[in-house]
């Protein structure tokens, strides 16, 4: 069935199909910065934007149907950032974390962490470690976010996690599937994404899901991301069902 959703502040219609919304989305919330700057503001006032538009689009997300939703908030290459900007981030990981409990317990979402959260303050890691445990059985929309991430790093893991078990009880070489590795992955268990939106235009993956973006459709906006909403997110679902998607077949 298509669902017609009238724009905010025009006439004209976004149509979606509601029998093809993408399972899983990805996103690449890039824009913060240049959101911040354009208004003379400093960068962390862009990710403060950023992060409340975040909360909107996981609500929205949810309503749509999409089961899995999973956003880059810092990756393994945005320690190179100044201090003070990590800082900013860091601080805002903090308030996030409480206000998604809220926000999960609500909608009932269920929130995943992937990355290497080693390298984050004890206090954050505590932060994370309970927003997973407390949301781990609601039945809603997974939402993970990517922090301390890189797509490289993640195989690398997972290289090493297959070697560790191996030391510790050899298996058949051979049984080393497509599937085998992907359960040594941080996202096991998450259907690969179908929909990838990365916003303020860049025509990058920026070293994100390497391995489980291989088929998915990419929908870039020059939209930069605090000022991405629903409205927006439905662009992109909408611009996904007029995809044809043939895995590499005909
Ligand atoms: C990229 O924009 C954005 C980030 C590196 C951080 C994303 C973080 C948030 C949206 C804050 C909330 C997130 C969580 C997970 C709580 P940029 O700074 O690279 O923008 P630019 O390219 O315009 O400089």
């Amino acid at each position: 069935m298509l669902r017609k959703l009238f724009k905010r502040d025009t006439s004209s219609t976004i149509t979606i199909d509601e029998h093809n919304v993408p399972r899983h989305v990805a996103i690449i919330m890039d824009g913060n910065g240049r959101w911040a700057k354009r208004r003379g503001m400093p960068r962390s006032m862009g990710h403060r934007a950023g992060a409340d538009v975040l909360k909107e689009i996981v609500i929205a997300a949810d309503e749509i149907g999409v089961s899995a939703l999973t956003v880059y908030g810092f990756s393994t290459e945005n320690w190179k950032r100044s201090a003070e900007e990590v800082g900013a981030l860091m601080k805002l990981f903090r308030f996030y974390m409480k206000r998604l409990l809220k926000i999960a317990a609500e909608k009932n979402v269920r929130v995943k962490m992937i990355g290497d959260k080693r390298r984050f303050d004890a206090d954050i890691i505590e932060g994370i470690d309970k927003l997973v445990e407390t949301t781990k059985d609601n039945t809603g929309m997974t939402f993970t976010i990517a922090i301390n991430y890189g797509g490289r790093d993640e195989i690398r893991r997972a290289v090493q996690k297959m070697l560790k078990e191996y030391r510790e009880s050899p298996y058949d070489v051979e049984g080393v599937t497509e599937q085998f590795v992907a359960d040594h992955l941080d996202t096991a268990g998450l259907p690969d994404p179908d929909l990838l939106i990365r916003t303020s235009g860049e025509l990058r993956l920026s070293n994100y899901l390497l391995w489980q973006l291989a088929y998915s459709e990419i929908y870039v906006t020059d939209v930069l991301w605090p000022d991405f909403d629903e409205e927006e997110l439905q662009n992109a679902i909408a611009a996904y069902n007029k995809r044809e998607r043939r895995f590499g077949g005909r």
